[in-house]
């Protein structure tokens, strides 16, 4: 199965909304419940997809994972070892391990810098010598190295950005890469191309990857185990045959019914109804007023985690599993 090497429990982050008119004079605190206990796993050469609509919580499950952000609650182990104090050796060690990589590429790279002084920065804040500028090149398949070395971001097409902003990543050594989006903003034809790179790369590198998507088919073609998010919640999770060949919970149905294109991105009305406010998100499971099947119980208490099926590690945050399970 590969070796876990990140976990994240029951992590939280909830983000304050300014109080406005009356309500500022209120005692009344409001957030938006952008995450609201996620747990999962990352396992060595494994990737792992984390699928949902937009507003569902993954770049912020992304950034807090990454450190970009505080979480409001939970926990972050790496190797079994929380992470919780920022600055510091340790948290400079796990920012080296984790590396993010953005949906666009432009946007994360310094236009005035050309690659060159982006994979050297990045080399050398890492403590590695400049000479391994080519090798890593030759990692994102950027060859011959001198064509590209003393290029500008603007002088490289949409899918050699990303393979740089990859190679930048992979400079610092990492074991886990969170790639958001990663090919989303890349033209259709080449978007296979780097998915297949980064495929390649975890098996070489041995890396744990989070690819996170809207595109529940990208995640069967390319990840070995999905998560399916809603409302800020992970509510399906197991092997990516699975997941999505014999889904579980009622709003991976859904996604998978109306995705019937894989070229087609999952947007708000392809799924009946809108996703909740995130501000008072409905009680008990938060997809029960769009669900078809919701019972009584579903809009009173949250489900847990309940198995499915037979295949092992496959399971629904969803009361319809309840009598299996016991
Ligand atoms: N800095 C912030 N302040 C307040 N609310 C935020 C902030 N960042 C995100 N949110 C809210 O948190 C929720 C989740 O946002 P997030 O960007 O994680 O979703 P996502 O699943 O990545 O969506 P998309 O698929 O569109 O990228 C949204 O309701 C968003 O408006
Ligand atoms: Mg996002």
């Amino acid at each position: 199965m590969g070796e876990v090497v990140l976990e994240v429990v029951e992590m939280t982050k909830h983000f304050p909304v300014r109080r406005r008119g009356r309500e500022a004079l209120t005692r009344l605190r409001r957030a938006v419940r952008a995450v609201d206990g996620v747990s999962f796993t990352l396992r060595r050469g494994r990737v792992t997809a984390m699928v949902g609509e937009s507003g569902s919580g993954k770049s912020t499950v992304a950034k807090v994972v990454a450190q970009l952000d505080p979480p409001t609650g939970g926990e972050i182990r790496l190797h079994g070892q929380s992470v919780r104090v920022r600055g510091g050796r340790a948290f400079r060690a796990y920012c080296r391990r984790v590396q993010m990589i953005f949906q666009d590429p432009f946007a994360s790279l310094n236009p005035v810098h050309t690659v060159r002084y982006h994979l050297t920065r990045a080399l050398r804040v890492h403590g590695r010598p400049a000479a391994d500028l080519p090798e890593l090149l030759a990692q994102v398949q950027l060859s011959p190295p001198e064509r590209y070395l003393d290029k500008f971001p603007h002088e490289l097409s949409g899918g050699q950005r990303q393979r740089v902003a990859i190679a930048r990543a992979l400079g610092a050594g990492p074991e886990v890469l969170l790639a958001d989006e990663p090919v989303s903003m890349l033209d259709v034809s080449i978007r296979l191309g780097v998915l297949n790179l980064l495929r390649d790369l975890k098996e070489q590198l041995d890396l744990a990857i989070l690819y996170i998507t809207h595109d529940i088919a990208s995640a069967r073609y390319f990840a070995d185990d999905t998560l399916v998010m809603y409302a800020g919640r992970v509510v399906e999770g197991g092997d990516s045959e699975t997941v999505t060949q014999a889904p579980a919970h009622p709003y991976t149905q859904l996604l998978i019914d109306s995705a019937p294109d894989p070229e087609r991105r999952i947007s708000p009305d392809t799924v009946g109804g809108e996703p909740p406010s995130l501000i008072d998100p409905p009680a008990g499971c938060r997809f029960h007023p769009r669900c078809p099947k919701a019972m009584a119980r579903c809009g009173e208490q949250a489900p847990p985690r309940l198995e499915v099926g037979d295949r092992p590690g496959h399971w629904a945050a969803c009361w319809l599993y309840e009598e299996a399970a016991s």
